[in-house]
């Protein structure tokens, strides 16, 4: 939702934020911009369309100089992605210039007032209101930019990161934030401002992660300034130094991150258990559960919030704790759950899962469960991010940065996670024998190795890709733990081809979907050896006498359905518990080939952003 970056130093300040921009395109797309300071002129270059788009056009309309500088690409929410609602904006007098990540709800009737006290508007933007709503704070009060952006914003209702600098005094940045994530990267004698840490990460190590309703002023020469928006308290700056490296966040040869992603999965899913995983001793150590283990042992049920692939990561375990640990649990989509007044107790575990952790409805859903008194657990992704501060307790899943906006490794990693809290509540709690319990763990262990099989699938996977490349419609099937691989499969489907797709539980398929199925319908069916076999072979007779064209996902060495299927794609045998570690790898294949070939924008699909810090 809207990449931010600035810079304010002794560099030249467009190199590295055009390069930052691009690192966070992911967040949004739809339109970029820059301003720069070069100790005489503000410059400011914006257009609809990429980062790509916006180089083109800004090295012919201004000189990239200066050593002040802020940019950002935008993913839209009020006003059509278009040149005019491009940031930055500008103040009335020309003077300020800022970036918004965010949604300022009540700008309308800020934006009414400003009009009546004579200020004018070129965007529909809510962040031009903002900008002059500064100014005009600044103005009547005589005020420096750091303190008129603290009155404004605390006049201001919704969310925000933001940037802002005055070029009357260009030795200073002032940031905010309020429920979308914003660094400050401390250098020797420059600062880098960015919603992640990734634009700045070959320059410094050294990040400062501004907390919900902190302002900072970044001044050259002095240290970081952090105040609380709302009742001016100072904060003491906590400098984390990263470990994130620059080879992670980019392409490594591969032709998109996605597929980078994708093959990076046997690696990930070994970090995530790195450490934790003991199968020879048949032990799991995880600190967030051990620290808390009455909580989950006493719960009188799980609630798992989530959005998008996390959702089905949460929906996946949903079978294993039932399953293996016993307890009840409910999956619930995070965006619902926070409007619809659930019952909550203190006997509840809420595991929040997200990729990013800043999901702006999965935030919520977290702060409504902890209010009412619940114990919340997240399992995220992003070190440091406000889901793994907001939450009592969690657990990383060591995935590594996630760049392609549809999202992969985060979902195996998010399930190998899960499923090492559940074997160790299913321990704990007897519900497992001792002989499951260390069989389980010596297959999760072999796990990676059989992605690695899985992923030799790929030619192959290439080839059904091109035959079915000009549908419509595609169907996806499964049964138990893959019914929730199935929701998966077809989002990444329509994520980047555009090609409408659904998921079903496969049995469903007669009381619906089985109307739609002719010649022309692919159905992608999830036919593993454990795991109902014989009664998805019963659905796919049925998909084959009403002519429909069936992909099999089935394990190595499969008869039935090779006899019946048009396709068949095989991964190696494994528990039906671990097994949509492996069935969602051919998936994920086949959409991104599908796409392609279809040449569509893979890692940056249309309308979609990586990280939804907006509800
Ligand atoms: C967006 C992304 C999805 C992601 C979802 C939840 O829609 O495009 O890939 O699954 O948000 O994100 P989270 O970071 O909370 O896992």
């Amino acid at each position: 939702m809207c990449g931010i970056v600035g810079y304010i130093g002794h560099r030249e300040a467009y190199p590295i934020i055009l390069k930052g921009l691009k690192r966070l395109e992911y967040r949004g797309y739809d339109s970029a911009g820059i301003a720069l300071f070069d100790g005489k002129d503000l410059k400011l270059s914006k257009t609809k369309g990429k980062v790509a788009d916006l180089q083109e056009r800004l090295e012919n309309e201004i000189s990239t100089s200066g050593n002040l500088g802020i940019g950002h690409t935008r993913w839209a929410t009020h006003g059509v992605p278009n040149d005019v609602n491009s940031h930055p904006h500008y103040s009335n007098s020309g003077d300020l210039v800022i970036i918004h990540n965010g949604i300022i709800e009540n700008y309308e009737s800020l934006k009414k007032e400003l009009i009546k006290r004579g200020y004018t508007f070129t965007s529909d933007t809510d962040t031009e209101v903002l900008v002059n709503l500064i100014e005009d704070v600044m103005k009547s009060d005589n005020l420096k930019l750091g303190k008129a952006v603290q009155i404004a914003l605390n006049q201001v209702v919704g969310a925000y990161a933001i940037s802002v600098f005055d070029k009357n005094k260009p030795n200073e940045i002032v940031v905010a934030r309020l429920g979308s994530p914003l660094a400050i990267g401390v250098g020797e004698d420059e600062f880098f401002i960015a919603s992640d840490a990734s634009p700045f990460i070959e320059y410094t190590n050294n990040a400062i992660y501004l907390e919900d309703e902190e302002m900072a002023i970044v001044r050259l020469g002095k240290k970081v300034k952090i105040r609380k928006i709302k009742d001016d308290s100072l904060v003491a700056p906590y400098i984390q130094e990263l470990q994130l490296n620059l080879e992670q966040i980019e392409k490594g040869g591969y032709e998109h991150f996605m597929l980078k992603e994708i093959y990076e999965q046997p690696n990930a899913i070994k970090d995530t258990y790195r450490g934790r995983l003991l199968a020879s001793q048949g032990i799991i150590k995880m600190s967030g559960i051990d620290d808390h283990l009455e909580k989950f042992t006493n719960a009188d049920r799980i609630i798992v919030v989530a959005c998008g692939t996390s959702w089905h990561a949460g929906l996946v375990s949903e079978y294993i704790f039932e399953d293996l640990a016993r307890i009840p649990v409910e999956v619930e989509y995070a965006s619902e759950f926070r409007y619809r007044n659930p019952i909550i107790t203190e006997n509840d575990v809420v595991i929040a899962i997200s990729q990013s952790g800043e999901t702006a409805d999965t935030l919520a859903a977290i702060k409504l469960a902890k209010s009412k008194g619940a114990f919340v657990f997240g399992v995220c992704n992003v070190v440091g991010s406000s889901i793994a501060r907001e939450t009592h307790a969690g657990a990383y899943t060591h995935a590594g940065p996630e760049i392609g906006v549809a999202s992969t490794k985060a979902f195996t990693t998010q399930i190998t996670v899960l499923t090492l809290i559940a074997l160790k509540l299913a321990k704990i709690k007897g519900t497992i024998s001792n002989s499951d319990y260390h069989y389980q763990l010596q297959e999760l262990e072999l796990i990676p190795e059989k992605v690695v099989e899985a992923l030799k699938a790929d030619d192959h996977i290439k080839k059904i890709a091109d035959t079915y490349k000009s549908v419509s419609n595609f169907l996806y099937l499964g049964r138990g733990y893959n019914f929730p691989v199935a929701l998966e499969g077809a989002l990444k489907l329509k994520e980047i081809s555009y090609i409408h797709a659904e998921g079903y539980p496969a049995a469903e398929m007669k009381h619906g979907p089985i109307a739609l199925i002719d010649e022309n319908m692919p159905i992608v069916v999830i036919a593993t050896k454990k795991g109902h076999y014989e009664k998805v072979v019963s659905n796919i007779q049925e998909i084959k006498s009403r002519k429909g064209k069936i992909i099999g996902i089935v394990t190595e060495g499969d008869v039935q359905v090779k006899e019946l299927a048009d396709h068949v794609i095989e991964i190696p045998e494994t528990l039906e518990s671990l097994s949509p570690l492996l069935t969602t790898i051919p998936l994920q294949l086949l959409s991104y080939y599908i796409a392609v070939l279809l040449d569509k924008n893979v890692d940056q699909p249309r309308n979609l952003a990586k990280s939804v810090t907006v509800e």
